[in-house]
């Protein structure tokens, strides 16, 4: 069952073309490997994806989850269950993990809810146990990795968009990332990862798709 479907994606900043006439769909289930050179448009791709940036004519549509989510901001895709973690983690650096996972919970009515939420994502990512109080500006590269992974499944994500996960992160951190990544895989989520360390993560992928100068082009299927 197909859960993002994007179709004939112009786009780009100001008056300069990013993305050239991009279509490709995933099933559930599916973790899709998305490579290319530098500035070949794989963030930008992500960033319309997410709403950050809208297509520029009529024929560009998205449907996740076979709701058409033009319309959508940010905000209101976290909630339909799409999520995106930039290369660069946002984090808020004067709080602990446990502050930012409160933080990030976008429909918690009321503190056992949030309690229990987060019960299930420290069983999914044990390691973070560890460090639930401490400031995220003492975070390693990785342990931060897995904080804003944390702060996605707080809001029971179907879709989660990694753009670089491994990029700046240390060979121990990676392997942390990858385990935690192939168990959400393992739990039905469906992933669009943006990496080149390819011989770490090709394992992992059930479609790679490649951007050179914006136009899309299927590895296999
Ligand atoms: N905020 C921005 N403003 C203007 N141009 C941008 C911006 N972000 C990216 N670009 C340009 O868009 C192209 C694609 O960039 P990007 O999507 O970041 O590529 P990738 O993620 O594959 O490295 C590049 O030519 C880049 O310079
Ligand atoms: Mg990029």
């Amino acid at each position: 069952m197909t859960i993002l479907k994007v179709e004939r994606i112009n786009t780009g900043y100001g008056k300069k073309q990013t993305l050239f006439d991009v279509s490709f769909e995933m099933c559930r289930n599916d973790t899709v490997l998305l490579v290319g050179f530098n500035g070949s448009g794989k963030s930008t791709l992500l960033k319309t994806i997410y709403g950050l940036l809208k297509p520029w004519d009529k024929e560009g549509r998205i449907w996740f989850d076979g709701e058409d989510i033009i319309p959508c901001k940010p905000s209101q895709l976290i909630i339909k269950g799409l999520v995106y973690i930039p290369q660069q983690n946002e984090l808020f650096e004067d709080l602990n993990v446990k502050e930012n996972l409160e933080l990030s919970s976008m429909q918690s009515n009321n503190k056992k809810d949030l309690r229990s939420k987060m019960d299930k994502v420290l069983d999914h990512i044990p390691k973070l146990k560890t460090v639930l109080k401490r400031d995220c500006n003492r975070l390693s590269g990785g342990e931060r990795k897995l904080v804003s992974l944390a702060m996605a499944l707080m809001n029971h994500p179907k879709l989660i968009m990694l753009d670089e996960p491994l990029a700046g992160i240390s060979p121990k951190d990676s392997n942390d990332i990858i385990f935690q990544l192939k168990r959400l895989k393992n739990t039905g989520v469906s992933l669009i990862l943006v990496e080149h360390r390819l011989k770490d993560i090709n394992n992992l992928a059930t479609k790679v798709i490649r951007l050179e100068l914006g136009k899309l082009y299927k590895e296999n299927q």
